[in-house]
């Protein structure tokens, strides 16, 4: 290039969010590093993508999706002006920084934390701090107030520990709270409790959920927000004026019709996460108790480091997330769970390599 890089220049200082590897599909490689479902959707909801294909495409979606909104409102008891709807939950995630954060505000998250907050708030011209998980993993609520951010994200389960904070920290964060509170749910549908009881008395509350993980759909790009409908307002200015299509809007409708139809999957989930949890500590790992879809794994010592797994499963032909650039995560894994076939395989290669 002759000129001068014509980009911002907060733009070009910042490297871009790093998604997991998405492999070949030629590549018979078992997924276990992005957290999606093992099992597909529930046949009315590929019926509905598929019959929307023979809708009008010709013609632009519902622009706010209420179609969406309002069977979200009914799944989860709320009112349609509660619920926005995004293209993924990275892309509520983008509005909310839109929204509530100004050039070099401050911006903040318990962190190890999802990278995709802080690559978000760069663009947005915002300054992102870390506040460190104190050693017990309980939520540092004195730290993050003291951190006068205009806006806080909490995770929960948290990615990528899995572990959960009591709903009441997150109600006490959002009293004293200087600004907004994200309560990224994500991973909800695989835990014990939500968040959504707090919305009522709360209104510095955001809540966002995903379909790419509990509910099948990553392929789709769907995500939801719940909030009161003063927030949701301001929100829906800074949306992409058709952010999901009408394939999108109609499977997520039928998922959000048919969440019952979810249940005997999610539980398979959760009791092969006890059981992948009991043995990979069986085998020296050290895992924290996680409410996820994934668990993180201390390697043993005087085995392999983090990447070394990493590696090694790979040529297993198991694909896990290692998270090396974040010291604190540089002697773990991350593991996505999958079904028991794909879990013994898993174990199995885990043991070759032991
Ligand atoms: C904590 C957390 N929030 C949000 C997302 C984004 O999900 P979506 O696929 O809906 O954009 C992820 C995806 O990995 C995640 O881990």
């Amino acid at each position: 290039m002759n000129r001068p890089n014509p980009a911002r220049i907060d733009i070009q200082k910042m490297s871009g969010y790093t998604p997991g590897e998405q492999p070949d599909p030629s590549r018979p490689l078992t997924k276990l590093n992005t957290n999606e479902n093992p099992f597909p959707p529930p046949k009315a909801v590929l019926d509905a993508i598929l019959s929307a294909t023979k809708q009008n495409l010709r013609l632009y979606p519902e622009p706010s999706s209420i179609s969406v909104r309002q069977a979200a409102a009914k799944a989860y008891n709320l009112k349609p002006e509660q619920v926005i709807a995004g293209n993924g939950s990275d892309d509520l995630l983008t509005m909310v920084l839109r929204t509530f954060v100004g050039h070099k505000q401050l911006v903040t998250a318990p962190a190890p934390t999802y990278s995709l907050y802080e690559t978000l708030t760069k663009i947005q011209g915002g300054i992102f701090k870390d506040t460190p998980w104190p050693d017990d993993f309980s939520l540092p609520i004195d730290d993050l107030i003291k951190s006068n951010a205009q806006l806080i994200f909490v995770v929960r389960p948290n990615a990528p520990t899995g572990h959960v904070v009591p709903l009441a920290d997150i109600a006490k964060l959002c009293e004293n709270a200087p600004g907004v509170v994200v309560l990224d749910e994500a991973y909800v549908d695989f835990a014990e409790d939500n968040g959504l009881s707090l919305l009522n008395d709360h209104d510095n509350l955001i809540i966002t959920r995903t379909m790419s993980k509990s509910l099948g759909l990553a392929g789709l790009r769907v995500g939801l927000g719940f909030t009161n409908p003063t927030l949701a307002a301001e929100m829906h200015k800074v949306r992409d004026s058709y952010n999901l299509n009408r394939l999108s809007q109609a499977g997520a409708v039928a998922a959000l019709d048919n969440l019952a139809a979810y249940k005997p999957g999610i539980a398979a989930i959760r009791n092969e996460r006890s059981r992948v949890t009991i043995e990979l500590q069986n085998r020296g790992f050290t895992v924290m108790d996680s409410q996820a879809n994934f668990i993180l794994a201390t390697v043993p010592k005087d085995t392999l480091n983090g990447e070394g797994w990493l590696n090694a499963l790979r040529n297993k032909g198991y694909l896990i997330r290692y998270f090396g650039s974040d010291p604190r995560l540089a002697d773990k894994i991350r593991i996505t769970i999958g079904t028991k076939d794909e879990m013994d395989g898993f174990l199995q290669a885990v043991d070759e390599l032991l």
